[in-house]
């Protein structure tokens, strides 16, 4: 049978990367190179560059990463079939909301609020915590495939008794 994704290589223990960039604009690229780079054969690499994109490019917009700070991007394996990225910046006044953007309801454009949304939509699971009053913020996404696990479950031990099902699945009696 054709394996259904990319074979990548086991991960024996948690694997982390991290880099600092300065908080500029033409650093977005580089982010994105850096954990494409990576991730490279990872499933979810596609998916966890567009999110450190919207991520960093949060980190220029909306904190004071941009105004001559830094963010750090960081990519972690912690076990087969997890990736996750995260960005700190050095902290805003607002918090990561999906669907809300200042921008919108400064000047009416239908526009922003729609990076987060997209990153809360395309992973497993993201969030943001406080690095500490005024330091700034870790925001996260994480992404999951499936992998091949050791095939327990049809494995039955000698010996032991199966239990046989009174009722099948859909509800029925189970009568042959
Ligand atoms: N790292 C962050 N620190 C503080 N506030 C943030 C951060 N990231 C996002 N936000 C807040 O959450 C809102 C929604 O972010 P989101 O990325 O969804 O939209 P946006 O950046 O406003 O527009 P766009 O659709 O272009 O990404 C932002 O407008 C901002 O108020
Ligand atoms: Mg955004």
């Amino acid at each position: 049978m054709t394996a259904a994704y990319p074979v990548i290589p086991a991960v024996p223990e948690p694997v982390r990367w991290a880099r600092v960039f300065p908080g500029a604009p033409a650093q977005v690229p580089e982010a994105r190179r850096f954990v494409s780079r990576v991730l490279a054969g990872c499933p979810a690499r596609e998916t966890l560059v567009m999110c450190v994109s919207e991520l960093c490019t949060n980190a220029i917009a909306h904190t004071v990463s941009g105004v001559g700070g830094v963010f750090t991007v960081e990519v972690e394996l912690p076990r087969d079939g997890v990736a996750r990225i995260a960005v700190t910046d050095a902290g805003g006044a607002t918090e990561p909301t999906p669907g809300r953007s200042r921008r919108r309801a400064a000047d009416g454009l239908a526009e922003g609020g729609r990076g987060l949304a997209l990153v809360a939509a395309s992973t497993s699971r993201w969030g943001y915590r406080d690095i500490g009053p005024g330091l700034g913020r870790t925001v996260w996404a994480e992404a999951t495939w499936p992998v091949a696990v050791p095939d327990t479950w049809t494995q039955t031990p000698p010996g032991s008794r199966v239990a046989t099902l009174r009722r099948d699945w859909r509800g029925g009696d189970g009568a042959a």
